[in-house]
């Protein structure tokens, strides 16, 4: 039995594109596996730990055996936690917005937790590894304009290049796509694309 962890990223529920295809992809997905589990993470509706100075004194002092006060362990210890539960999951489903090009600030103050040196990421031989292996993605990025080839516009989107750079970097190099693009002008249209590829996906993942 996998786990998949679905990773929500828009805070527009029933009205988001992204969200409306992951839910076609992983009900085709349910079907052919009725055994797996799978599991959302909202990120609008979970506490994201801070990461700020206090979290930053802990993780030194506690890798480095220094003192540390209940504070700043108890700071750590809540970025220990949010990546156990990330590397907990088999497989991955991103669904995502495009905002400003890139991604959502909650998704990156996610990022920014998940990414640390012993926990997703190693050091070997003077070059970082990811600790996340062989686990594969699907990542639906919904966007109101479209950045496709040929578009003139591919320059610009920061949001599929970001996500498949960061998690690569941690060791999640499996990423397949699924672009809902247009949304803003041709909504019906880029969902019944959108989740035509998805349903397919979800045959083969
Ligand atoms: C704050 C914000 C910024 C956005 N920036 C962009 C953008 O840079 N390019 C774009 O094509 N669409 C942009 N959009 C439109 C969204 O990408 C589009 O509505 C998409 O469908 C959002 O995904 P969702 O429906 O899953 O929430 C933006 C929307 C919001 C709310």
């Amino acid at each position: 039995m996998s786990k998949i962890l679905h990773i929500i990223c828009s805070p527009r529920g029933d009205r988001s594109a992204s969200l409306t295809v992951a839910k076609s992809f992983l009900e085709a997905y349910q079907a052919k596996n009725p055994g797996d589990q799978i599991e959302t993470l909202d990120i609008w509706k979970t506490t994201i730990p801070e990461f700020n100075g206090e979290t930053i004194k802990g993780k030194y002092a506690i890798m480095n055996g220094q003192k540390f006060t209940p504070e700043e362990e108890a700071a750590w210890k809540a970025v220990v936690k949010l990546a156990d539960h990330f590397k907990s999951a088999d497989k991955y489903v991103i669904s995502l917005p495009m905002w400003n090009f890139s991604i959502p600030y909650k998704h990156k103050h996610y990022i920014d937790v998940l990414v640390q040196p012993g926990l997703t990421v190693g050091f070997e031989n003077g070059s970082y590894k990811g600790l996340v292996t062989g686990k594969p993605m699907v990542a639906i990025y919904a966007r109101g304009g479209g950045y496709g080839p040929a578009s003139g516009a591919e320059g610009y989107d920061l949001q599929s290049k970001y996500l498949k750079q960061i998690f690569g970097f941690i060791g999640i190099t499996d990423i397949k796509d699924v672009f809902v693009e247009g949304t803003a002008s041709k909504k019906d249209e880029a969902l019944e694309k959108g989740k035509a590829q998805a349903k397919e996906l979800a045959a083969g993942f």
